[in-house]
This record gives C-alpha cells, sequence and structure tokens, in this order.
C-alpha cells in the first residue's frame, strides 16, 4: 500500500458553504493559488451547477492552477454533472466528483428511493462523468450512518462503474475513531475490487472528532483525507487540513506516512483564509491559534529557553511563523521591508514593493513602530486594492462628538468618474455610510452585521471592520483596515460594492450567453 496521503482540500466548497456571506471569484481564486502553493494535491473548487458566480469561480480555478487537480462537486443528477464537466474542461488535469446519500435515513427521508435505485442513480452518475475525464470520485453521504452490508455493496458497484476515488464520509460527524476505524477496516476485508480505488475519508467536527476520525482511517489504509484550513465547514466545520498534515509530518516515524504539503506556508495560507472568509480563528486552535506557540507559565517559558523541545513538540518556524528581530519604522529602507515579506513566507511575484512600501511609510508615521501582523495587512489590503476596482475611496472627512450631529463628506471613484456627497447620521460611520448611499443613488444594499476588530496589540492596534450585506437576495464579505476606525468602515463597505459589482457583471455575462444560445 502507498505511502502517500493525498490532500484534498474542500474549503471553497464545504467550507465555503457554511460561510454567512459568500466569496467571489477574486477571493477565491486568491484562496485556490494558496492552496496549490501549500502543496494540496486536490482543490474542490465549488459546486458549479448551485450558481453562475460558483460555475466562474470553479472555471477561472481550473484555468488558472496548474499543479494541483481542479475537483467540482455534482450530485449523481446529469445536469450536475454536465455542469462540473463544463467548467473544468479548461483545467490540465481535473476531477468530478459526484455523490449520493446511502444510508437509510437519507435514503428514506430524503431521497426517497429504494436501494436498488439509489445504486442504480450512483453507478449512472459515475458513467456519466467518465465521459469528461478518468479521475471521477464517488462519495457515500451519510456513510458513518449507513448499513455496512449496503456501503459494501455501493463501494463495490461505484468502484465497477469507474470511479478512482471512492469517498467515506461522517456527514454529521457521529461515529467515534474506533468506529469510523472499523468501517473503513471492513471495507478493506470484504469489497473484492477495494484496490482499484483510493478509498477517501471526510469527517465533519460535530463531536470534535473529525481529525481524530480521519486518522483512524488513514491508520486502516485511507489514503485521501478530505479537510479545511481553519477547519472550517458545515456546522463545526471539516477535517482541519493544518492538524491532519502536522500529525503525519511531526509523527512520521511512528506513521511512515507523507504528504505533499509544505507547511512552511501553513500560517500563511490560514491567515489569508481567515481574513477572506471573515472567519476569526480561536486563539488556542492546534497549530494556527495565536497561541499555538506561546508559552505563559514561568515554568514553561524557563524550560523553552534552556532547551526548545521541553515544550514544543513542533517549531514555529516548521508552520511558517517567523520571529522578527527588525525594529521597522519610517526610517527602514524598501530593502529591509522585502526581506521581511519574504521571511515571512511572500514571494518577490506576490507584492509590488514600491506601493507596500508606500503604504509601510504613511502607516510607519503614524505608528512609529510596524510589526509583523500590521506588514501582513498592508501587504493583503494593497493586493485588494490593486485591481482597477470600479469603487475607489478618494476622500474621506468626518465629523464627530459630543452635542454635535454626527455628519461626513467622502469621495468615490464610480467607473471613470468622482461623485462627492455628505450626510448626516446618528454616529460618524453612519454619516459615511448615508453618505456613500446618496453617491451610488440607491439604497439596496442593507448592513446586516458590522464587527469592529483591532488587529495587533494595545493602542497599537490597527482597526478592522468586518462587514456582511445584503444585495439583491445574496450576502456579501467587505473588511477594511485603517488606523481610523471610520476610514475603515467605509474600505469595508467599498469592498462590498465591488464585489457586487463583480456579481453584476457575472449574471449580467451569463444572461448574454444564454440569449446568444437562444435559450
Ligand atoms: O459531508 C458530506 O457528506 C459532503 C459530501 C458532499 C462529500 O460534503
Ligand atoms: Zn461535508
Amino acid at each position: 500500500m502507498s505511502n502517500h496521503v493525498k490532500i484534498f482540500d474542500t474549503t471553497l466548497r464545504d467550507g465555503e458553504q457554511a460561510l454567512p456571506a459568500s466569496l467571489g471569484v477574486k477571493e477565491k481564486l486568491k484562496i485556490a493559488l494558496a492552496l496549490e502553493r501549500l502543496g494540496v494535491d486536490i482543490i474542490e473548487a465549488g459546486f458549479p451547477v448551485s450558481s453562475p458566480g460558483d460555475f466562474d469561480s470553479v472555471q477561472t480555478i481550473a484555468r488558472e492552477v496548474k499543479n494541483a487537480t481542479v475537483c467540482g462537486l455534482s450530485r449523481a443528477l446529469d445536469k450536475d454533472i454536465d455542469a462540473c464537466g463544463e467548467a473544468l474542461k479548461v483545467a490540465d488535469h481535473f476531477r468530478i466528483h459526484t455523490f449520493i446519500a446511502t444510508s437509510e435515513i437519507h435514503v428514506g427521508s430524503k431521497l426517497r428511493k429504494s436501494q436498488d435505485e439509489v445504486v442504480e442513480m450512483a453507478v449512472k452518475a459515475v458513467k456519466r462523468a467518465q465521459r469528461y475525464t478518468n479521475d471521477v470520485e464517488f462519495s457515500c453521504e451519510d456513510a458513518g450512518r449507513t448499513h455496512i452490508d449496503y456501503l459494501c455493496r455501493m463501494v463495490e458497484a461505484a468502484i465497477n462503474a469507474g470511479a478512482t476515488t471512492v469517498n467515506i464520509p461522517d456527514t454529521v460527524g457521529y461515529t467515534t475513531p474506533t468506529e469510523f476505524g472499523g468501517i473503513i477496516h471492513n471495507l478493506f476485508n470484504r469489497v473484492p475490487n477495494i484496490d482499484k480505488a483510493i478509498i477517501s475519508v471526510h469527517c465533519h467536527n460535530d463531536l470534535g472528532l473529525a481529525v481524530a476520525n480521519s486518522l483512524a482511517a488513514v491508520e486502516q489504509g485511507a489514503r485521501q483525507v478530505e479537510c479545511t484550513i481553519n477547519g472550517l465547514g458545515e456546522r463545526a466545520g471539516n477535517c482541519s487540513l493544518e492538524e491532519i498534515a502536522m500529525i503525519l509530518q511531526t509523527r512520521h516515524a511512528m506513521y511512515g506516512l507523507n504528504t505533499n504539503i509544505r507547511s512552511q506556508e501553513i500560517s500563511r495560507t490560514s491567515k489569508l483564509v481567515s481574513n477572506l472568509c471573515n472567519m476569526p480563528v480561536q486563539a488556542n486552535k492546534a497549530i494556527v491559534g495565536a497561541n499555538a506557540f506561546s508559552h505563559s507559565s514561568g515554568i514553561h517559558q524557563d524550560g523553552v529557553l534552556k532547551a526548545q523541545n521541553t515544550y514544543e513538540i513542533m517549531t514555529p518556524e516548521s508552520v511558517g511563523i517567523n520571529k522578527n528581530n527588525l525594529n521597522l519604522t519610517s526610517r527602514s529602507g524598501r530593502h529591509v521591508i522585502k526581506h521581511r515579506l519574504i521571511e515571512l513566507g511572500y514571494k518577490e511575484s506576490d507584492f509590488d514593493l514600491e506601493s507596500v512600501y508606500a503604504a509601510f511609510l504613511k502607516l510607519a508615521d503614524k505608528k512609529g513602530q510596524v510589526f509583523d501582523y500590521d506588514l501582513e495587512a498592508l501587504l493583503f489590503f494593497s493586493q485588494q486594492e490593486h485591481h482597477h476596482a470600479y469603487y475607489e475611496l478618494k476622500y474621506l472627512h468626518a465629523n464627530s462628538g459630543k452635542e454635535i450631529i454626527p455628519s461626513a463628506t467622502v469621495c468615490l471613484k464610480v467607473g471613470d468618474k468622482e461623485i462627492t456627497e455628505s450626510a448626516i447620521g446618528n454616529g460618524p460611520v453612519d454619516a459615511a455610510y448615508n453618505a456613500i448611499t446618496k453617491v451610488l443613488g440607491h439604497n439596496l444594499i442593507d448592513i446586516v452585521d458590522f464587527k469592529l476588530d483591532s488587529k495587533g496589540e494595545g493602542a497599537n492596534a490597527l482597526a478592522q471592520v468586518s462587514v456582511i450585506a445584503e444585495y439583491n437576495g445574496r450576502r456579501f464579505n467587505g473588511i477594511g483596515l485603517a488606523t481610523d476606525i471610520v476610514e475603515s468602515g467605509v474600505k469595508a463597505l467599498i469592498y462590498v460594492l465591488n464585489n457586487t459589482h463583480l456579481a453584476d457583471q457575472i449574471d449580467q455575462q451569463k444572461k448574454q450567453q444564454v440569449k446568444i444560445a437562444g435559450v
């Protein structure tokens, strides 16, 4: 049996479907490219039939990603499989992932079909996917609660039909490690053609056992783990990629199994996903939490100073956390900033040094000392702002205080025009948002959530605003960062506006295509 465990990342599919607001194409592509750099074998990019936006994202990722297999999800329905094939055909290598539920409760109550009919649908779906590619994955949804006899029958039929990977999901996170490992063990012992496919697992974390269950399955011969960055996913999430990868790396002597994950990319990828998805990582989260490598008690600190391995089973550097010993201030030159960004894991092609340096100097003037998290945030936001955005903030002035009516004046670039408006509000952010509504000439953007966070420590922290806004029945994320709360709030709204603009453009293109096709 191979000693390579494939890492199948589903952050952009299972992870994304659980976000309070969906990601745009630009954000998804950024995450896909980071996953490729991290070394994942397969990127599940989305569910193409679900919306024109998802189709477009899967197609864009399929076109741009070269070193990982790009995969799309489909139910066991012709139209889903055809949408996957269409979206993915531009890729160098792609996979179609089709699934149907197999547990009694799902087959009876959800599908309302007989077990025989479900096997027939699965076989038909695998065969249809094969029209597009030989790389076909089949999943038995809710396998964790499926009777083992029926599961064996289904797995055998899917492999006979041509599935090259068969996935065993614990869809509702119900099983325990001994039980889940037992299911995989049984499949290896009872399915006669099991050696013709790779057995994959996809565990949810409802009881906090997703990683433990995946590991138990790997111990029994599963050679693909489906997982997500920061453990994002439906409800309590999926198996966390960084945890399973670091278990196999840290305990290599015990398991003797390898993955293609470049562990030094983990921290950077985790931050990118957390920022773009507007999903903070809990401080004590294994591997990527802010406290994962910090030692609090005096005894521990003393031990680590004497020998790092007294209290550290892996180094922070191994997951890409590099301590900074440079004091970055307005006196630091371009080459120091470039050097530090490269130390933090970025490539020269990731940033435009001139614009990052200009932003760095502005920030250093305001804050004095600039820390790593500031630098990473600057880079993140300068990348966001550098895409010839349709909406751009040109000028902002806000007034507020006790006994005065808050007011704001905002000038926005809208396409190739600049529009200035003023308004009052119940606070300076509200006033600025009202001024932006006047600029837009409509109030179709409904802010459903507004969160203010500090990025960094103490009085030196930057203000990060995350908003969720509803527009045309869809939810959009926006984030803004600045030393000033009002500016940060305005930037977050502009971020949303640019995403709604992009979504409108995609919808229009799709309508146009449908018209041309005469449908
Ligand atoms: O949890 C699940 O069963 C899934 C399948 C679609 C693989 O996400
Ligand atoms: Zn799932």
